[in-house]
């Protein structure tokens, strides 16, 4: 245990988490001033520091009277697991390609398929590792990761198993949930997206969860990608077998990807660059929280989501980062909240909620 005294600020959202961080106003955010914290994995004590209990008087004491405490802060929704990179690609877009152009001229989420097909588990494992770390570094306690760079039976079952392991080695110092995606895209040699969810995006899900590998199923539901019909199957088994939804909806057109997510009950619903108000409305009248990924908007110069209406309509916003090769190279979230908050806007509560309380939320 560690004592830090005299924390000039810190934030409990404890406002914003009573109204399950919906309509925040700025002083939902919570602050406490100039206050004493007794610590290990958890809070002890916290309070005045004349009020400090004796059995606490002889710790190791931290001046904290410059210091600012939050919750931990999260990341919920993460492609960190690849090989190789798309740097090129960033140069096509600035050219003037389109990102579904680039997809379809086979680079895109099938070029990183190439090179993760080809790396073995344990150099997927060792860069993952050294990205976890980075996000660390950054106030990052707790990562969604997804898989969905292989998109074969064997290559999917391989990312899986990596995310697995790095949750068992970053255990308990980072909090790992690992979301199966192999339905990210088609891959070149199927005919039809239906076919390859069935001969192994289905089949695969339901041996990785006989396994108790993964917490989420997540579809790119999107035009090119996996369609309506697709994204309900695949939800339908994910719920028959019990594990919880995640969907990238309505990130290139509104595609009903968000009434989907609240269809099915969604934990979260990402992207949501396209959403329209029918769409924002079911978000706002359901538990999914409405993840918005803002980095990806900044590298494909695409319009951002519509936060006004959402917040207004009292959806739970929360931020991600969407770190990948492809649509977003960042990684760094708290650096995304910042920017991002003026943009949108977000006030102070929403921006805190939005990447921890909320992020929360969005890793169930
Ligand atoms: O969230 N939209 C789908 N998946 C990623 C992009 C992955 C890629 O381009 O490699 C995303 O933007
Ligand atoms: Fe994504």
């Amino acid at each position: 245990m560690k004592v830090i005294t005299d924390v000039k600020e810190i934030l409990t959202l404890q406002a914003a988490a009573k109204k399950e961080g919906r309509n925040l106003l700025p002083e939902d955010i919570s602050i406490i001033k100039n206050a004493t914290v007794v610590y290990d994995e958890t809070i002890n004590w916290i309070g005045d520091r004349a009020n400090l209990p004796v059995e606490f008087k002889d710790l190791e004491t931290i001046d904290g009277s410059n210091y600012c405490l939050t919750p931990e802060i999260i990341d919920s929704h993460t492609h960190l697991v690849f090989a190789g990179n798309r740097a090129e690609e960033y140069s096509m877009r600035l050219n003037g390609a389109d990102y579904q152009e680039i997809a379809k001229a086979g680079g895109g989420i099938l070029y990183t398929s190439k090179s993760t097909s080809e790396a073995s588990e344990e150099e997927l494992f060792q860069t993952a590792c050294e990205r976890v770390e980075r996000l660390y570094s950054y106030g990052v306690g707790t990562i969604e990761i997804k898989s969905g760079y292989c998109l074969t039976y064997e290559g999917e079952k391989k990312t899986s198993k990596v995310i697995k392991k790095l949750k068992d080695h970053f255990s308990p110092r980072v909090n790992i949930f690992n979301t199966y995606l192999a339905a990210h895209a088609v891959p070149k040699d199927y005919e039809s997206s239906s076919k390859y969810l069935e001969d192994i995006v289905i089949p695969l899900l339901k041996e990785l969860a006989e396994e108790n590998i993964i917490d989420f199923v997540d579809i790119f539901h999107e035009e090119g990608y996996f369609t309506l019909e697709d994204t309900k199957t695949l939800f339908q088994v994910t719920k028959d077998i019990g594990l919880k939804i995640k969907i990238h909806a309505d990130e290139f057109g509104d595609n009903k990807g968000a009434l989907t997510a609240v269809k099915f009950g969604a934990t979260s619903a990402d992207h949501l660059l396209c959403t329209t108000q029918d769409g924002i409305q079911a978000l706002a009248n359901s538990q999914t929280v409405a993840t918005l990924l803002p980095g990806t908007g900044w590298f494909l110069g695409k319009p951002q989501a519509n936060a006004k209406k959402m917040l207004e309509e009292g959806c739970r916003v929360s931020l991600a980062s969407d770190y990948n090769p492809g649509s977003c190279h960042f990684d760094n979230i708290l650096m995304i909240a910042a920017m991002s908050a003026p943009m949108y806007p977000l006030n102070m509560a929403q921006m805190w909620s939005a990447i921890t309380l909320n992020a929360a939320a969005a890793v169930g």
